[in-house]
């Protein structure tokens, strides 16, 4: 096992507060809250967000990339789309300096009570069942097209709002992935372009989102074809979603 190495004077950081500190050839993130310290890997465990990047609030850190939460105090991820916890690291204080000493791994021995300290608020918590392979991965049942309503922009864009992303649950219009809707004419129909971005540029779900989105818009009365190009610039960021995807996700 490693030893407690020094980091910082507890002076050092207002409470709250946050920075970075390297320990053992390791960056890590060192929390100081209600005159207590902490201290995490700062490595979001969705796809490698900077968590001391994030927005803290009591002891939830928010990852800046797509919104996961994190407890600072056992590295637990309270939200998706995390559903693995990050490491928390041993934190002592010794004459007014915080020592910290790493660990490659999450401490639960088997047998031992978990120990989670109580959920921050009920909000933020997601039900189990996501955090299951199984149901992160169920495709979601596709509702079928309107009748007989005018093809325009807004309605392309309702009928996407029936493709749902696969590991947030929330559909791709109100997450802020569709940038573009071209409506063009074609020998009586009309061909539909989409500009789709992703949340992440090796998002996994990034086929299934095309060939979802294809179906809905493809089964409207009067589209010819539908092209759905994924574009990447500019990148996705959680500001792009809408305050209702923001509730759905319990995004501060
Ligand atoms: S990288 Fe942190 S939530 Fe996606």
């Amino acid at each position: 096992m490693s030893d407690f190495i020094k980091v910082a004077a507890i002076t050092d950081l207002p409470d709250p507060g946050r920075q970075l500190v390297e320990v053992e050839d390791r960056i890590v993130a060192l929390f100081h809250v209600g005159g207590e310290f902490y201290c995490i890997d700062d490595v979001c465990t969705h796809d490698g967000g900077p968590l001391s990047e994030g927005k803290l609030v009591d002891f939830a850190i928010a990852c800046p990339r797509h919104g996961a939460k994190f407890d600072i105090r056992t590295g637990k991820a309270l939200t998706m789309p995390a559903t693995e916890d990050t490491i928390a690291h041993e934190v002592k204080i010794e004459n007014g300096q915080v020592y910290v000493r790493v660990r490659d791994s999450q401490p639960h021995a088997p047998g031992a009570p978990d120990p989670t300290p109580p959920p921050l608020d009920s909000s933020s918590q997601w039900p189990a069942e996501v955090h299951t392979t199984a149901a992160k991965h169920e495709a979601p049942a596709i509702p079928e097209p309107p009748a007989s309503k005018e093809l325009s922009e807004d309605l392309v864009r309702e009928e996407l709002k029936k493709v749902i992303d696969p590991e947030l649950f929330v559909n791709i219009v109100d997450l802020g992935l569709i940038y573009n809707v071209d409506l063009l004419p074609a020998e009586g129909k009309t061909n539909i372009k989409i500009d789709m971005t992703m949340t992440s540029p090796m998002c996994p779900a990034g086929p299934q989102l095309i060939a979802n989105s294809k179906q809905v818009v493809g089964a409207l009365p009067g589209v010819a074809a539908v092209e759905v190009k994924i574009v990447l610039d500019p990148p996705w960021t959680p500001d792009k979603m809408t305050d209702e995807a923001r509730d759905q996700l319990g995004i501060f």
